[in-house]
C-alpha cells in the first residue's frame, strides 16, 4: 500500500527516538521510501548510521549541510507524507507557532501532504495545557496526531505519554496516504474458523486461522473505511479495526445479521462450520464414557437468509473455500447466496488458503473474473477491495 510513496521521517529528540528506527524499518518493509531527518537532539539519542543503514536515503540533520540552499521546500514538496515520531513537546510547539529553527520543523512548514505527529514525552508534559493546546491547533490545521499511549515511561513511571506502536503509525500513514477510495464505507469482516461445542473443553472446528480476514480488516481501514472484524481468533485486530470476538457460528450469525442495516460491505472470509454437535453436553465428557458417536446438526447458513433479503446498499462477498472444481463451485454459491462477489480459493494447493501468508484467488461476479496469482494476503486483500469499490461504482 506504500508502495513507491516518498515519506519524510522526522525524528526529535527524546527517549522514544529508538522506537523511531523499527519504525523507519516497517515503512521500508512496506515499499515506501523513507527520507530521514534528525534534530539535533534526536543524534544524542540514537545514531545517525541506523537510520543511514535503514532508511532509502541518507539522514539529514540541517538545513545547512546539503549543496542545495532549499532542501525544506524540495522535501515538504516531493512527499507524500511527513511522519513526526517521536514529536517532543518543543518540535510540536514550534510547528504550532510556526517557527522554523531547523530543517524538520522548516519542512513541516513548506509541505502541503498529510502530517502524522506522534509525540512521545513524560506524562506531566503530556498533559500540559501548552502541549495539550498546540496539539488541539494542530489537529484544527488537518495534521492527524496519533495519541501517545499510557504505559511504562523512562525512569520507570508508569503514566501517558508513551509513543504510539510502530504498527499503530504504519497504519495511520496508510490511511492517510490513501487511496481514499472506501472513506465512510461501514464495513464488516468475519475471520477464522468458527468452534461449535461438544462439550465445555471441546469443541470441532476447522483449519481457518483468520490471516485473510484480518487483511482485509486493515486494508478497508487504509481505504478509509470504518471496519468492524468479528474474530473467532485470539488476536488483537489492526490498529484502528473494531473487534468483536465470536466462537460459534450461531454467535457470529447473532453479532452480523443486526448490523446490517448499517452496514455498506460485509465480506464474510470466515470459514464457518456447516456442522455441530448436535446436542453439546454441558459437563465435560469424561474418558470412561466410551462415546462412539457424535451426532451433528447444521449449522444455519446465515449468509443465505442476508442474501435473500439483501438491502440496496448492501454489498456483499462471500469466500469458497474449495478443493476440486473451484470455479464452478463459487459460481454456485454466488448464485444460490445472491453475492455480488465471491472469492474462490483452492485450498488443497500449496502455500493458498489456510494458514498461510500467502493465498491464490479468483473474484467472481457479474461479468467479473478476475484471477490473482499467488500474493501475500494483504494483496489479495486489495485486490477483493479493488473489485468490491467497482462493484459499487456500478
Ligand atoms: N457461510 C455462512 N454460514 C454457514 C456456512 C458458510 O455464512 N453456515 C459463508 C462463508 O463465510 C462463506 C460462504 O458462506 O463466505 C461460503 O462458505 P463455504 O463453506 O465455502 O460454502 P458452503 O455454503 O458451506 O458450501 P459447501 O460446504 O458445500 O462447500
Amino acid at each position: 500500500m506504500l508502495a513507491g510513496k516518498r515519506i519524510v521521517l522526522g525524528v526529535s529528540g527524546g527517549i522514544a527516538a529508538y522506537k523511531a528506527v523499527e519504525l523507519c524499518r516497517r515503512l521500508v518493509d512496506a515499499g515506501a521510501h523513507v527520507i530521514p531527518i534528525m534534530t539535533n537532539a534526536a543524534t544524542r539519542f540514537v545514531g545517525e548510521t541506523t537510520f543511514n543503514a535503514l532508511a532509502s536515503e541518507p539522514v539529514l540533520t540541517s538545513l545547512w549541510d546539503e549543496d542545495s540552499p532549499i532542501p525544506h521546500t524540495l522535501l515538504g514538496q516531493s512527499a507524500d507524507a511527513v511522519v513526526v515520531a517521536p514529536a517532543t513537546a518543543r518540535l510540536i510547539g514550534a510547528y504550532a507557532a510556526g517557527i522554523s529553527s531547523d530543517l524538520l520543523t522548516a519542512t513541516l512548514l513548506a509541505t502541503a501532504a498529510p502530517v502524522i505527529v506522534c509525540p512521545a514525552m513524560h506524562t506531566e508534559m503530556w498533559e500540559h495545557p501548552a502541549v495539550q493546546e498546540n496539539l488541539a491547533t494542530l489537529r484544527r490545521r488537518g495534521v492527524i496526531v496519533v495519541d501517545a499511549e499510557p504505559g511504562r515511561l523512562a525512569g520507570g513511571d508508569i503514566g501517558k505519554g508513551r509513543l504510539a506502536s510502530p504498527a499503530t503509525i504504519v497504519a495511520t500513514v496508510q490511511r492517510a496516504i490513501g487511496p481514499h477510495d472506501m472513506d465512510g464505507l461501514r464495513v464488516v469482516v468475519t475471520a477464522g474458523g468458527t468452534r461449535e461445542a461438544i462439550d465445555p473443553v471441546r469443541v470441532i472446528s476447522n483449519r481457518s486461522t483468520g490471516k485473510q480476514g484480518y487483511a482485509l480488516a486493515a486494508a478497508a481501514h487504509a481505504r478509509g473505511a470504518d471496519v468492524v472484524l468479528v474474530s473467532t481468533v485470539d488476536r488483537e485486530p489492526p490498529p484502528g479495526v473494531t473487534m468483536v470476538s465470536v466462537e460459534s457460528a450461531a454467535e457470529m450469525a447473532d453479532v452480523v445479521v443486526p448490523r446490517i442495516a448499517d452496514t455498506d460491505v460485509l465480506i464474510m472470509a470466515a470459514a464457518v462450520a456447516d456442522f455441530r454437535p448436535a446436542n453439546p453436553a454441558d459437563r465435560k465428557l469424561k474418558k470412561g464414557e466410551a462415546i462412539e458417536a457424535i451426532p451433528l446438526a447444521p449449522t444455519h447458513d446465515f449468509l443465505v437468509d442476508i442474501g435473500a433479503r439483501k438491502p440496496a446498499h448492501l454489498t456483499l462477498v462471500g469466500f469458497a473455500a474449495e478443493t476440486e472444481n473451484l470455479e464452478e463451485n463459487a459460481r454456485g454459491k454466488l448464485e444460490r447466496k445472491n453475492l455480488d462477489l465471491i472469492v474462490a480459493n483452492d485450498v488443497s494447493m500449496p502455500n493458498v488458503g489456510f494458514a498461510h501468508d500467502t493465498n491464490e484467488v479468483v473474484i467472481i461476479g457479474p461479468g467479473l473474473r478476475r484471477p490473482v496469482p499467488l500474493a501475500d494476503k494483504s494483496v489479495v486483500a486489495d485486490a477483493v477491495l479493488d473489485a468490491v469499490v467497482a462493484a459499487r461504482a456500478r
